[in-house]
């Protein structure tokens, strides 16, 4: 969908903007907002440029930057601490062989670290895009890239 699709279906007004930029993010290819779609953004809706970037930069699920098809959020407030999000932020990364905010070469996964997910009951917990998965383990963190790539027929 291009920008001016998303702002008709969503409809041009400032109280849409963040469903609108969630979409725009969501059609990019690479999970991010790239400057041009600011650009044309602020056209269409007549929002300063200044504005748009403001608020992109206020919420952590924006990103200007380019980034895998799978967003993981490792929760790492002090509940999950307590409960080894180190240990598994380690394991994270030696399986995906990259580091907090990096991506994957084949550009599958992006691994962010996130403030509390409200699922502190299953800490240490995270999420891959929508979905929340908790009482993680190394096993079990290695066993959910696993089931993603193959569902990805990587
Ligand atoms: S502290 Fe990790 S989910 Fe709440």
């Amino acid at each position: 969908m291009t920008v001016s699709e998303i702002v008709e279906s969503r409809g041009n007004c400032r109280e849409n903007l963040l469903q609108i930029l969630h979409d725009i993010q969501d059609s990019s290819g690479d999970n991010s907002i790239h400057t041009e779609a600011i650009d044309e953004l602020s056209r269409i809706m007549g929002i300063t440029v200044a504005d748009i970037t403001g608020t992109l930069s206020f919420y952590t699920m924006f990103s200007m930057k380019p980034r895998g098809r799978h967003i993981i959020r490792l929760c790492d407030s002090p509940p999950c601490y307590i409960m080894g999000s180190e240990n598994i932020l380690d394991a994270l990364q030696k399986k995906l062989g990259i580091k907090i905010d990096g991506t994957t070469p084949d550009k599958a996964f992006t691994l962010e670290t996130s403030s509390c997910l409200g699922t502190c009951g299953v800490a240490p917990a995270m999420m891959i895009g929508d979905e929340v998965y908790g009482n993680l383990t190394a096993d079990k963190v290695s066993k959910i890239i696993d089931s993603i790539r193959k569902s990805e027929g990587r």
